[in-house]
């Protein structure tokens, strides 16, 4: 994703996208060399994307969403296994995430890749709800 591409998504990513971070904080997520951030793109219009932070041997998924209306038809599975390949190419060790307890699309998508619940924070989300934490090794 380029500063390019967050700006062409401005005016809709609240209406079309959710449960990812504010614009701002994906603003900074861009220009932090840290990150990566790939998008799914339909007939040049994004309907997806996706972001690590790699530190040392290890990822971090920051956001994963696919546009509302496009959900249930692969494209989040094409943005993880893409991330997980990344992570394969830069030989990373492992590759981490939170999940809200709560969210089953998310928890199942991440299963259906190997991600193996490892352990769980409690009250991580707004102090009430729980997260999973998850892991894939096999990179
Ligand atoms: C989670 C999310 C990215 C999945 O994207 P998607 O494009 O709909 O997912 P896919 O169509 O690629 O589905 C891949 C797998 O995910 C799981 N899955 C996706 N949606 C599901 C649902 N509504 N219920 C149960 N499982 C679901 C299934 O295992 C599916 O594999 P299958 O089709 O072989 O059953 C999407 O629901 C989303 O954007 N949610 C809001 C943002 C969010 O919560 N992100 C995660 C933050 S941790």
């Amino acid at each position: 994703m380029s500063l390019n591409d967050l700006e062409l998504m401005k005016n809709t990513l609240y209406s079309d996208f959710d449960n990812f971070w504010s614009y701002n904080v994906l603003k900074q997520e861009l220009e932090n060399d840290k990150t990566k951030y790939i998008i799914a793109k339909e007939k040049n219009e994004v309907v997806g994307f996706a972001g690590i932070s790699v530190i040392f041997d290890e990822a971090t998924l920051n956001n994963i969403v696919v546009k509302k209306s496009c959900r249930k038809r692969g494209i989040g599975g094409e943005l993880l296994e893409t991330l997980i390949d990344l992570c394969s190419d830069l030989k990373l060790k492992s590759f981490t995430l939170e999940v809200n307890v709560e969210n089953t699309p998310a928890i199942k998508l991440y299963e259906k890749f190997g991600f193996k619940n490892l352990g769980i924070r409690k009250k991580y989300y707004n102090n009430s709800t729980d997260a999973y934490i998850m892991t894939k090794y096999d990179l």
